[in-house]
């Protein structure tokens, strides 16, 4: 028989798995402490926007396979093998906060003190190294009062889901890491996977401490590409013809490189990379070694969202008193989440230059009214943001802003100053208004070598 599945927490990493695992035929106990979240789950209203998400949460509530709640031991009890994937924010001091993984660890505990049969606890979230052998395994064992390995087994298995396209990260990963407290934990884990992908994901396995190393090491690397191209996308705003763009892909496409990662823009944000990157620099003080290349990436990405103040200021001068119009506000496009977004700094950077600014995002309005409340305007349209603005800074990449044609900033704007803080708009269409792009020299304007 299948084994049943339980997921305890039901964020953007946790509602996927549960719904993915739910539509290959599993039955799935969702398990959230939040009683709106699951109120509204179980009515298949789900808060966080996904592609596909939707779809694959109706129909598992159709067959009945996705069962939302808020008890923890119902969903341990009924299921065989159980997924952590609660939040691991960020303390003050940049560490991680484990009160939510150290919370459900308990509650598991709780529920395998009188479950006789052997359980699979499978840690999702990311936790900093050796977390998973001196935390949750202490906690599981003390309140269940049963020893890993005989009564329980424990892997740590780190997501890579990329908000805006978990379902298809969760149906289609390059590979699967199951870190293992012994070989009976990794094999049921693997055999799991096995049944779920019907075919070979490639699959390494390891020790739970090696595998909690790949996903820190895996998302600081990828923050350095990011780093990277923004440094050399500086460097070539100073030299008249240059490209950044051209000059990524063209090292992208050594096969050591790759080209992936290598857009360069005003940062990165999102509810991952800078979280993690923190908590690996505090993890690296705690035990005294200095990660040098990860403090350059941040450095460079705290410093990258105010290059689209520089660039609005050299097209337009002083933004004291102009209307500046934002588009985009998510952390990039094809979510509504805009935690650590790239958006927040620069609109409080404009409001300190008492800027009066108008923002117009697809899908984060919601949001950003929660941040910026009545200090900022809200658009409903792009069109209706850009209208009498005086200079624009496109801050998300929405595919839906390469539909503003040059004509219409022309006509909409006062004076129409555009600046492509992602570098999605053809430089080569926008020679008659002032232009400026992140990356690009200001003699730059055809877009060609
Ligand atoms: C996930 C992770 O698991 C995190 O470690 C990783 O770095 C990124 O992805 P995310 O899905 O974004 O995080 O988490 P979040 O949106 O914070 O949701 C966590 C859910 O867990 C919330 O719905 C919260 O209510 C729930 N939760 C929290 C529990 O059910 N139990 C708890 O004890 C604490
Ligand atoms: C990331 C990781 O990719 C994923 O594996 C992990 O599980 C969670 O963190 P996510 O934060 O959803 O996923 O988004 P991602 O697509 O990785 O982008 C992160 C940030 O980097 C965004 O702000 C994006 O705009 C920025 N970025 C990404 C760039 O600026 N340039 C790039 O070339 C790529």
């Amino acid at each position: 028989m299948r084994p049943r599945i339980s997921v305890i927490g039901l964020g953007y990493v946790g509602l996927c798995t549960a719904v993915c695992f739910a539509s290959k035929g599993f039955h799935v106990y969702g398990m959230d402490v939040d009683v709106e979240r699951i109120n509204s789950l179980s009515q298949g209203r789900s808060r966080t926007y996904e592609p596909q998400l939707q779809h694959h949460l109706n129909k598992a509530l159709k067959t009945h396979l996705f069962q939302p709640t808020v008890d923890s031991e119902l969903a341990v009890e009924k299921s065989d093998v159980t997924f952590v994937s609660v939040g691991t924010p960020s303390l003050e001091d940049g560490s991680i906060d484990l009160t939510y993984v150290k919370q459900s660890s308990a509650a598991i505990g709780a529920s395998l003190k009188n479950k006789p049969k052997w359980h699979l606890v499978v840690v999702r979230s990311t936790v900093v190294p050796t977390t998973c052998d001196s935390v949750v395994k202490p906690v599981i064992e003390e309140t269940s009062g049963k020893p890993c390995g005989p009564e329980w087994g424990l892997c740590m298995n780190p997501e890579f889901l990329r908000e805006g396209s978990a379902i298809y990260d969760t149906l289609c990963p390059d590979r699967i890491i199951i870190g293992e407290y012994d070989e009976r934990s990794g094999s049921a884990l693997d055999n799991l996977y096995r049944s779920f992908f019907h075919r070979k994901i490639p699959t390494k396995r390891m020790s739970m401490v090696n595998a909690e190393l790949v996903k820190y090491a895996n998302n600081a690397f990828l923050a350095m590409k990011v780093s990277f191209a923004n440094m050399t996308a500086n460097l070539c705003e100073t030299l008249p013809t240059a490209d950044v763009g051209v000059v990524t892909s063209a090292i992208g496409l050594d096969k050591r490189i790759g080209q992936g990662f290598l857009r360069a823009g005003l940062g990165y944000g999102g509810s991952c990379f800078p979280k993690d990157i923190k908590a690996l620099t505090a993890f690296g003080r705690e035990k005294n070694i200095d990660l040098p290349l990860v403090h350059a990436t941040v450095e460079i990405n705290e410093k990258q969202p105010f290059r689209s103040i520089d660039l609005a200021e050299k097209l337009i001068g002083s933004l004291s008193g102009k209307r500046i119009s934002v588009l985009g506000l998510a952390f990039k496009p094809d979510t509504d989440d805009m935690r650590e977004a790239v958006s927040i700094p620069i609109i409080k950077d404009l409001l300190q230059r008492h800027a009066n600014v108008v923002v117009y995002d697809p899908k984060a309005i919601a949001q950003a009214r929660r941040i910026f409340e009545g200090s900022i305007t809200y658009a409903e349209s792009a069109v209706e943001c850009i209208r009498g603005s005086d200079v624009c800074i496109l801050v998300t990449e929405w595919e839906s802003f390469k539909d503003l044609k040059p004509k219409e900033f022309a006509k909409l704007m006062k004076h129409p100053a555009i600046v492509d803080g992602r570098r999605l708009l053809d430089p080569s269409q926008f020679s008659r208004v002032k232009y400026a792009s992140v990356g690009l020299g200001s003699n730059h304007k055809t877009g060609t070598p």
